[in-house]
């Protein structure tokens, strides 16, 4: 990997072949392979909030504040935050650097090389796939609620799978088609239908705040961090692998509790990094995604927070229900009215959030297809929509079908660690290509560098080490069969490596 006298690669050809910045934006301009550039900052800064705001809030902050953190759920938004903001730096730089799309994946193939890109390609498959599954899975759940709440209840065997009794999840499946459906038919359409829900889903959590304040009793944040209790019958593959590194005694709440929430309702951060996957179809990149990207993550951490402060001030965290804990705080305090406006206003929500997750997968396949990594029929645009449409009816039934059959909830833990690694390879990826290509044209730069990015890798690690050990032990599975696919496949098919072979 070392740089040749005038700055440039070698026309090296093996697993870590670079394909250069120019080469992965000359590639956005052959008509055939095109994208259209559609989208504003305002555009990428509601795109961000409408994956941003989901399952996260509307659904974790109850069960983590149950389990691991109490009323200090707060603090654990707020590591969270800091561990994404320090990912997303990195992230503006490199998207205002290399404006096409596949995010963390044309990065890594544009600094770290062809193999290192495909891991991360094949990484964020997983991250937005299953991800956008989960959310399907709760958006499914809250409907649900308010049919039953309605008398029109689905019956068991439609209704997913509960406790482990097996039902088909059929509102989760035919959400996943519908919206494949949205976006096939064009970005700017998607994009307008998620800013109407987007006001939807702003108006419901600022409800929660304001509404919920007038409702908070002070002792329910006495203690604020709940004193550190051992975990009853919990085995070594579900504890945080840090304490199984460690020795310690698998254990909730304390300060050692915040950073194992921080490393759960990391899930609802997950999306300010899908923003820069549309960089390709922004008008103006180098200004626009870093906007888009900073704009959206500051956004909600504040909400996050203050929803977080409110919900445990309304209710007792032993108290809080674990399905639609902000609704049911309400409930609680006597207002049956504003809980079911805010159930309405997470399913309407979350439908953006399992969008632009599917969006952003598609584009990711997209453009491991367009250099031939996979098959490259994926990468084919409609001729009338401008949309990859083979990749996302593919990438479609396939989600849609694992909602369907899938109960998901420990696989939100998986997303996490994908995701959380997708970080650590973009902060060392923005050190490489500064030291690689000074001369490269950044329209933001990340501060501090070398030492931001570091801190970046080393905070997403401490994330990545609360997470338990079965998630690890899945994650390396998912990524040894990545390994085996390019090895079968990619290396030889890469149009680089083509190229560079003067095939
Ligand atoms: N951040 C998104 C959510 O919380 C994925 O649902």
């Amino acid at each position: 990997m070392s740089t040749q006298r005038d700055g440039t690669k070698p026309p090296g050809n093996g697993a870590f072949r670079t394909k250069t910045v120019e080469e992965s934006i000359k590639d956005t301009e052959d008509p055939e392979f095109a994208l259209r550039k559609s989208l504003s900052a305002l555009d990428l800064t509601v795109f961000g909030v409408g994956v941003i705001i989901g399952t996260g809030i509307f659904v974790l902050t109850g069960e983590v504040a149950k389990e691991n953190a109490g009323p200090a759920t707060a603090l654990a938004f707020v590591v969270s935050g800091i561990v994404c903001a320090l990912a997303a730096l990195c992230y503006a730089e490199f998207a205002s650097t290399v404006p096409v799309a596949g995010s963390a994946y044309t990065f890594s193939y544009a600094s770290l090389g062809e193999l290192p890109a495909w891991i991360i390609g094949w990484d964020l498959v997983l991250e937005l796939a299953l991800g956008c599954a989960v959310v399907a899975v709760g958006w499914s759940g809250y409907v649900r609620s308010l049919l039953d709440t309605a008398g029109a209840g689905l019956p068991d065997a439609l209704s997913g799978t509960h406790g482990g009794k097996f039902g088909f999840d059929l509102l989760a499946f035919l959400l996943v088609l519908v919206l494949t459906g949205i976006l096939i038919l064009g970005v700017k359409l998607s994009s307008r239908v998620t800013t109407v829900i987007v006001a939807v889903k702003v108006t419901v959590v600022l409800i929660v705040i304001i509404v919920g304040a007038l409702y908070i009793t002070s002792s329910n944040y006495q203690p604020f961090i709940p004193p550190s209790r051992p975990v009853s019958g919990g085995s070594g593959l579900n504890a945080p692998l840090i304490q199984v590194i460690f020795g310690f005694t698998p254990s909730n709440f304390g300060v050692m509790g915040i950073f194992t929430a921080a490393a759960v309702v990391f899930f609802a951060f997950i999306g300010f990094d899908i923003v820069a996957t549309s960089a390709e179809e922004t008008r103006n990149p180098q200004r626009d995604v870093p906007r888009g990207i900073l704009g959206s993550l500051i956004i909600c951490t504040v909400l996050y927070v203050a929803v977080s402060i409110v919900v445990t001030g309304m209710q007792k965290y032993t108290e809080l229900t674990v399905d639609a804990p902000l609704a049911d705080a309400f409930k609680a305090v006597g207002h049956p009215f504003w809980a079911g406006l805010i159930s309405f206003g997470a399913a309407v929500g979350l439908t953006s959030v399992c969008m632009i997750l599917l969006l952003g997968q598609t584009r990711v396949f997209f453009a491991m297809s367009r250099d031939g990594l996979l098959p490259r029929t994926f990468s084919h645009v409609h001729p009338k929509f401008g949309t990859p449409y083979r990749s996302t009816v593919l990438l479609g039934l396939i989600v849609a079908l694992v909602a369907g059959f899938t109960s998901i909830s420990e696989l939100a833990e998986l997303v996490n660690i994908g995701t959380l690694f997708a970080f650590i390879v973009v902060a060392i990826g923005v050190v490489i290509l500064r030291r690689q290509r000074p001369d490269l044209p950044r329209a933001f730069r990340t501060p501090l560098v070398p030492f931001l990015p570091a801190a970046s890798v080393l905070a997403s690690l401490w994330l990545m080490l609360n997470l338990p050990s079965e998630t690890w032990l899945r994650f390396g599975i998912w990524m040894a069969v990545g390994f085996v696919v390019y090895a079968v496949y990619g290396r030889g098919h890469s149009r680089l490596g083509k190229a560079r072979a003067g095939r």
